[in-house]
């Protein structure tokens, strides 16, 4: 699937191009891979500790000039002169890496006992101790209900005003804990995914980077130039198919400015998902600028 991906992105050998979300390097190596002596790879990822990996992984792509990392959110992209209506080709990887999943850090999965903290960085302002214990009932339920749609988003509202009445939640266990005084153990897992998905979204503001960074780069990209996105969660994707569909539009003062090679979004097949459990969720859109 890796290669059918970076298939897509790379159209041009001596093109420029922007993985957002370098991750472990799997697709910012195979896409450097098919670039010649003069393609630019640009691969930005907002964990330092993604960069420093990466850093040593491909050292000598990064002495050579092929390949240069960036410490940043992605949507810093749409700030890189240098791009603008030249960059052949943008990968999006939504979403976390398993490294993060597994931090005693970041505080993202329920499994592991950490500080509540899910920022995918160490910049952002809030943490998801902050939404946690400082923001209204009424918000932190819509979190869970529309970023998680957890049916016991209301419920679990409450509990969590309760408690934070008592001590503040600061770790990932507290946060569990509370899940599991009220939803029944044989769904508490799935629930608990939900929940932390949720907060996590929440806290990166996720959602709403993903439409700025559609909208912003589209434009940068160069005639062909494609931009490829690969989400796990619906209203990533639906964001995703509503942006292609509007930039493919003729409006009354715009022409439309992509095409969109995906009718329907692709799937991993069943030999992929056993590989890597996590793809079973993928939807890949792919468009290219006209
Ligand atoms: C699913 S992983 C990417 C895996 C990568 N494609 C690979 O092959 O190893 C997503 C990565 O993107 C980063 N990330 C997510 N949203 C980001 C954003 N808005 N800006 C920068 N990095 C982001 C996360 O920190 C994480 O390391």
């Amino acid at each position: 699937m890796r290669d059918i991906i970076c298939d897509y992105v790379v159209w041009k050998k001596d093109g420029i191009y922007v993985d957002g979300t370098l991750g472990g390097g799997g697709h910012t190596g195979a896409i450097v891979e098919r670039l010649s002596e003069e393609g630019r790879l640009y691969s930005f990822d907002a964990d330092k500790e993604a960069i420093r990996h990466c850093s040593e992984r491909f050292a000598e792509e990064i002495n050579k000039g092929r390949l240069t990392l960036i410490h940043d959110n992605f949507i810093r992209a749409c700030s890189i002169e240098e791009l603008r209506g030249k960059a052949s080709g943008l990968l999006l990887d939504l979403g976390v890496s398993s490294k993060q999943l597994d931090s005693a850090q970041r505080g993202i999965s329920h499994r592991v006992n950490a500080p509540l903290d899910m920022r995918f960085g160490d910049e952002g302002e809030c943490t998801a101790a902050d939404i946690l214990n400082e923001w209204k009932e009424e918000d932190i339920e819509r979190i869970m209900r529309v970023f998680g749609e957890e049916p016991f988003s209301r419920a679990m509202a409450r509990r969590i005003i309760q408690r934070r009445r008592a001590a503040p939640l600061r770790t990932t266990f507290d946060l569990r804990d509370v899940a599991a005084s009220l939803i029944p153990p044989h769904i508490l897992s799935k629930s608990l995914a939900r929940i932390f998905q949720a907060f996590r979204i929440a806290v990166n503001d996720e959602l709403s980077i993903l439409e700025q960074m559609l909208r912003g780069f589209i434009p940068f990209l160069e005639s062909h130039g494609r931009i490829v996105i690969m989400s796990y969660h619906s209203l990533e994707d639906r964001i995703v198919k509503n942006v292609f569909r509007d930039f493919s539009r003729n409006t009354d003062d715009i022409p439309a400015m992509v095409n969109i090679l995906t009718s329907k979004p692709l799937e991993a097949d069943e030999e992929e998902i056993m590989r890597n459990p996590r793809a079973r969720s993928v939807k890949i859109r792919v468009a290219e600028k006209k």
